[in-house]
Parts: structure tokens; C-alpha cells; sequence
């Protein structure tokens, strides 16, 4: 059974141990002690090992993840010697795989993006590249994409930051509702059950494109198509190009 090493327990790490552990892994979680307090309420409830340093991880691991901030790495590398070809599942949004080959010199990088859904098995996982063992390990906290390359992965970053406006999204919506007297559970059900209708019905049907399941709906006429053309005109489409073109111009400036 493989064994498993968290350098950096946080929010994002923590999920990923919770999904792990919800998933059926029984292998050995061995965590970073730094934190203590928070590392060892994990290891606590997820049966995980709070190590004494993080060289003591990388010794009792055969696959790690990287946690820590991006500020943070140089320091955590400084602090280790993996093993030759050790894979090193690094988490760190912006850090490319020539960075980690620079930090950890005997490292198989990989690069992972997932979202806090990971703790119950749903996030849209990305990775680049594939292969084993990383693939098995994190196919199981949801659903696998594998980039061949790392253009691509940067474009998945964006995904990834869409994730977190989507949830402003809905909040907007939601608040629309609120604001015109509706409970936060109604319109947390109107918001959210729509979204739901939406995904449940593109993915039903994959071959329909989703421009054209929105065009059958928004027909002229239609309060859908009066409202959509309020959106056009206001920008609403073009403002969300503008912000992924923004994080697209930040990753490519680091
Ligand atoms: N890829 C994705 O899908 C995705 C999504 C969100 C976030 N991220 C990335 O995930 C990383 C972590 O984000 P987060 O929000 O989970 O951060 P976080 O909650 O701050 O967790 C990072 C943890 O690492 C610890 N740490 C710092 N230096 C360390 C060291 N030398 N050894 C061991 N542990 C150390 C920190 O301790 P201190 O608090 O004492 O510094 C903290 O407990 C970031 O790099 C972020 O870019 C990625």
C-alpha cells in the first residue's frame, strides 16, 4: 500500500486528506508537523501521522504533496532531500514544472489543481502530467483531467479561479432575491437548483454544445432572451473574458 506525505497542512491539504480518506485509502498519511495544533486535530480525525519534521515525511512517503504557499517553497525545500524520482504532487498555484525541478532536483514534478470539493470526492481534478501513482491517487477525489502540457495546465488555472467566482456569482443571484423579500433557503434553492438543472442537462447531453441548450431556451420572444440581451448589452460576457485574460496575463508574468 502505498504511503502518502502532506508538506504544508492547510485548507487545501486538508481537503485533500479528508477525500483520501473518504475515498477508502488505507494507506499511511504522513503530515508536516508545522502547525501542530492543526495537523494533529487531522491526524486525529483522519488517521493520519503528524511527523517530526518534513524530512521525516519524505523518508516514510512514496507520493507527496505540496501545500505551502508560494512564498513558502524555497524555504520547504531547503529543509529536504527527496528520494530519486520520488513524485511530488505540488499544489502550488503558478509554480511551473522547471520551478519544482529547480527546488527539488530529484523530484518527479507534477502539477495538481483541485478545488475544497475534494473533500467529498467531487472536485474537478487537473494534472499534468500523467502517470502512476499520482493518477490513482487523485482520480479519486473527482473527477481527472490530464494536460499533456504546461500551456494548457495554465489555462486550467483559470478554471480554477472561475470556480471561486462562481460562488459570487450565485451570491449576486441569490442576493437579487433576497432583496425583493425571498428567504436565503429559497433563493439559495432557486439559485442553485437552476445551476443544477443547467450542469444535469449538458451532461445528459454531451453532444449538444451548451451555446445551443442556452439558444433552445433564449428563443425571441422569451423573457430568457429579453433578459440575455440586458446582459449583452451591460458587458456581462465580455467582463468575464476580461477577467480570465487577467489571470491569464499574471500567470504568464510570474
Ligand atoms: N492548485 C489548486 O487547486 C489550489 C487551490 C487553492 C490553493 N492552492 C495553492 O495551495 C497552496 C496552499 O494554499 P492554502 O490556502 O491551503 O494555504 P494555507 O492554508 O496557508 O496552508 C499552507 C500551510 O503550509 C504551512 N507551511 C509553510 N511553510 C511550511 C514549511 N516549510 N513546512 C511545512 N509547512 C509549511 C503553513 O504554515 P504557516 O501558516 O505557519 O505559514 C500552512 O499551515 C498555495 O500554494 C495555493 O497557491 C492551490
Amino acid at each position: 500500500m502505498l504511503n502518502i506525505g502532506i508538506l504544508g497542512v492547510g485548507e487545501l491539504t486538508e481537503k485533500v486528506v479528508l477525500g483520501l480518506r473518504r475515498s477508502g485509502f488505507t494507506g499511511q498519511i504522513l503530515l508536516s508537523p508545522r502547525n501542530h495544533e492543526r495537523a494533529q486535530t487531522l491526524g486525529n480525525r483522519c488517521a493520519c501521522e503528524v511527523m517530526l519534521d518534513n524530512q521525516a515525511v519524505v523518508d516514510g512517503a512514496d507520493l507527496l504533496f505540496l501545500g505551502v504557499r508560494p512564498d513558502a517553497v524555497a524555504q520547504l525545500a531547503a529543509q529536504v532531500q527527496l528520494k530519486p524520482r520520488q513524485t511530488l504532487v505540488s499544489l502550488v498555484a503558478g509554480l511551473t514544472l522547471g520551478d519544482l525541478s529547480d527546488h527539488f532536483p530529484s523530484a518527479r514534478p507534477v502539477r495538481a489543481m483541485l478545488s475544497y470539493a475534494a473533500q467529498i470526492n467531487q472536485s474537478t481534478v487537473v494534472i499534468s502530467p500523467g502517470g502512476e501513482p499520482h493518477e490513482s491517487v487523485l482520480g479519486a477525489l473527482g473527477q481527472l483531467v490530464v494536460l499533456d502540457d504546461e500551456p494548457e495546465f495554465e489555462l486550467a488555472t483559470v478554471a480554477a479561479c472561475m470556480n471561486g467566482w462562481f460562488y459570487f456569482l450565485m451570491h449576486d443571484l441569490q442576493q437579487w432575491f433576497t432583496a425583493r423579500g425571498l428567504s436565503e433557503e429559497k433563493a439559495q434553492q432557486l439559485v442553485m437548483g437552476n445551476l443544477q438543472d443547467c450542469l444535469a442537462s449538458a451532461r445528459h447531453q454531451p453532444d449538444i454544445s451548451v451555446k445551443a441548450l442556452g439558444e433552445a431556451i433564449a428563443t425571441p420572444g422569451t423573457f430568457t432572451r429579453a433578459g440575455l440581451e440586458v446582459l449583452k448589452e451591460q458587458g456581462a460576457t465580455q467582463a468575464w473574458a476580461q477577467a480570465c485574460d487577467e489571470v491569464l496575463l499574471r500567470l504568464k508574468a510570474r
